[in-house]
């Protein structure tokens, strides 16, 4: 029997699959373990399941010992795993992709027709009871058919988007390394842009690309002011991808109309200059967050640790 210790709360069917065969140990509170917990809980674990809020790194994968054999992140972005440290220690490190896609593609697509059609906006006059009637003139937004969605990062998400902006009556530019199989660029009739003329032409732009060192403030003062002032910067995918600070100064300075901001730069705070501004709409990290999917996401990680664990070949490796 081998430990196994799961740093949050996940679904109990993943639990049960892991203690069918392990010893596990997880924690269960609503709250995040703290650090210090953590240190403790870890020693001598075999296997790690770990949450995106949990820091992965050499002070932890050293407070469990060097029996550990795999970190299984219950998320499909990573950047919370020290990947090369784990690496050092001979660890494996596994995601859950495919199993979100879904659900983060529906938060993307949400956050574009809140954002342009003002919704969160129309939702805070109606609560505070604020004065308003119907007129011709009254909170208009922008249409989104035969507008450019611009795709930072086509993966298996940013292709869903795409799938769902089409069904809009939007037309889809990307920015990936390689360009997308001929199939899939017809099917989503994408046009492969550099990330300049991405930025320059589109009226939305949606970031999925993963979080690292070189996509850190990929969106700063400098990108943001090469869109269209009247386009609008949706953020499903990791905080540090925008500068916070930068993205502030443009919509309070209306260098771009909008912003649709479902993770944030220093989470679970937000920077304060966005609280006050009405063209951000500002949601708390829900990209993955449905029964169906949180389950698949945990059974996922499940999988790959029992894999490890069993001696084969773990389905989602990466690095
Ligand atoms: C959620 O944010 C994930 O990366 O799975």
């Amino acid at each position: 029997m081998a430990r196994v210790v799961i740093t949050g709360k996940i679904p109990a069917i993943a639990v049960e699959r892991l203690r069918a065969e392990h010893d596990v140990v997880s924690w269960d509170e609503p709250v995040a373990i703290t650090r210090e917990e953590l240190l403790k809980r870890v020693k001598g674990a075999d296997a790690i399941v770990s949450l995106l809020t949990e820091k992965v790194d050499a002070e932890l994968l050293d407070a469990a010992g060097p029996q550990l054999q795999v970190v299984s992140n219950v998320a499909v972005g990573y950047n919370n795993i020290d990947v090369p440290a784990c690496k050092e220690r001979n660890v494996l490190v596994t995601n859950t992709p495919g199993v979100l896609t879904e659900a983060t593609a529906d938060i993307a697509m949400a956050l574009i027709l809140m954002s342009t059609r003002r919704l969160a906006e129309g939702e805070r006059v109606i609560r505070k009871q604020d004065p308003w009637q119907w007129g011709m003139f009254y909170m208009l937004g922008l249409g989104i058919q035969g507008r450019q969605l611009g795709i930072v990062g086509m993966g298996l998400i940013g292709a869903a988007v795409a799938r769902r902006a089409k069904a809009f009556g939007m037309t889809i530019a990307y920015t990936k390394r390689s360009p997308l199989d001929a199939a899939t660029a017809k099917e989503l009739d994408a046009k492969h842009m550099s990330m300049d003329e991405l930025l320059a032409t589109s009226d939305v732009v949606s970031l999925h690309c993963p979080y690292s060192p070189e996509t850190h403030h990929l969106m700063n003062a400098e990108t943001i002011g090469k869109m269209k002032k009247s386009a609008y910067l949706i953020n499903t995918a990791r905080g540090p991808v925008v500068d916070e600070a930068a993205l502030v100064d443009a919509l309070k300075h209306n260098v771009i109309a909008g912003a649709g901001l479902d993770v944030f730069e220093h989470e679970p705070k937000v920077h304060e200059g966005l609280l006050g501004l009405d063209n951000a709409v500002l949601i708390p990290h829900l990209g993955s967050a449905t029964v169906e999917t949180r389950t698949a996401m945990a059974n996922t990680a499940a999988t790959n640790s029992l894999a490890v664990l069993a001696g084969k070949t773990a389905p989602n490796l990466v690095g």
